[in-house]
């Protein structure tokens, strides 16, 4: 018969439909703290809105983690939705919660294919205008919000899963260079921020984390200011964990790029039941020791914390769970899980 550890330390007989694992009470001691401890920073992805309105989310957003990620605040149609109009307000609130409570901030995205204001993709602008209007973009957010921001996500998702680069309207106007001139721009403008390309289903070894191992060598060895990164950690417990993760990060480490988890969560086909919440418990726990393995790994961010708010159910029709807390920000198995692996680093770094 399986046991689970009651407050009391005695082993409690498990309930009907309980394992060991989700049934395992969470440390104490906070995300954040033992991140310390292990030597990476751990951050969410915040909801602005929930930020300002539910004292529930912030307090957890104060707590548990140590670098935040705006969700869509910094993204081009949220700063500036009419040409040459700019809105900075959600994102520097933002910032400003961070300093206060000692965070330090993920600045997402500069140059993206999705979440473009209509101004630009129904314009017909030449290649030289869109060349133009995206220099500025890029001088005008990282100026906004120089020496503020910790690491960039400067391109985000710029390849196909065959590793060829994927067809957006940069690749269309501009040609391939558009990602060297984004970096340089980006750099140009706060020469201090860690800059990132950042993309999804590059955790293990295959054809598009190759790809992109391939471009940031060459960048590097041109001198492209690009220093980092991103691999975002969208999985599914559908599918197996990327366990060759670390294997993976380790190429780039050899790079000299800084590396990191940067919007993980793992989603359920639901209904839910024990094996798949101990398929998402690995999961979690397969992302955040291929960063602890990997020593120019610097932080582990979740994209949202509590299953209150995620972009997965309108996304994924049938699907949810996807992050550590319940609705009712209630640690799930999968928190105490994160606990332990950065427990057990803290104790071997
Ligand atoms: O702000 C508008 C609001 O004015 C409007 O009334 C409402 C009606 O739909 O939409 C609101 O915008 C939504 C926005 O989130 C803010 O809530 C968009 O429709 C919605 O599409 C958008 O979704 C975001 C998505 O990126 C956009 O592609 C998700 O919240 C966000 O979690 C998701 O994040 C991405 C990362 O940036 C990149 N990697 C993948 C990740 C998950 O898709």
């Amino acid at each position: 018969m399986a046991f689970a550890h009651s407050a009391s330390g005695h082993p409690a007989p498990l309930a009907p439909g309980q394992n060991a694992h989700t049934s395992a009470r969470p440390l104490d001691q906070t995300l954040a703290t033992l991140g310390k401890r292990a030597g990476v920073r751990i951050g969410t992805a915040v909801n602005t809105d929930a930020l300002a309105d539910e004292p529930a989310y912030t307090r957890q957003v104060a707590t548990q983690f140590s670098s935040v990620t705006p969700e869509n605040v910094m993204k081009w149609d949220a700063v500036e939705p009419s040409r040459g109009s700019y809105n900075w307000k959600a994102a520097d609130q933002l910032v400003s919660f961070a300093r206060a409570h000692g965070q330090l901030v993920r600045g997402h995205t500069l140059v993206w294919h999705s979440q473009l204001p209509s101004w630009l993709t129904n314009g017909s602008f030449t290649p030289a205008q869109l060349r133009d209007i995206l220099r500025k973009h890029i001088t005008d957010e990282a100026g906004h919000f120089k020496g503020k921001i910790w690491q960039w996500d400067v391109v985000n998702e710029a390849f196909n899963d065959d590793g060829t680069l994927r067809d957006t309207i940069w690749l269309q106007q501009l040609g391939p260079g558009y990602i060297a001139d984004a970096f340089r721009w980006a750099h140009q403008a706060d020469p201090k921020a860690v800059l990132f390309i950042n993309d999804y289903n590059i955790e293990g070894v295959n054809a598009k984390s190759t790809a992109l191992y391939n471009l940031v060598k060459k960048l590097r060895g041109q001198g492209v200011p690009i220093h980092g990164v991103g691999v975002q950690g969208h999985l599914d417990v559908q599918y197996p964990a990327p366990h060759d993760i670390a294997q993976n990060l380790a190429r780039f480490d050899a790079l000299g790029v800084q590396t990191a988890i940067t919007e993980a969560d793992v989603r359920i086909p639901l209904p839910s039941d024990n094996t798949k919440v101990e398929a998402q418990n690995q999961a979690y726990s397969t992302l955040l020791q291929g960063c602890l393995l990997t020593a120019r790994c610097t932080d582990f961010t979740v994209w949202g914390f509590t299953d209150k708010y995620s972009w997965v159910p309108s996304v994924f029709t049938g699907e949810g769970d996807a992050n550590i807390m319940d609705a009712d920000y209630q640690p799930k198995s999968a928190f105490t899980v994160l606990q332990q692996d950065l427990l057990l680093a803290g104790r071997h770094r």
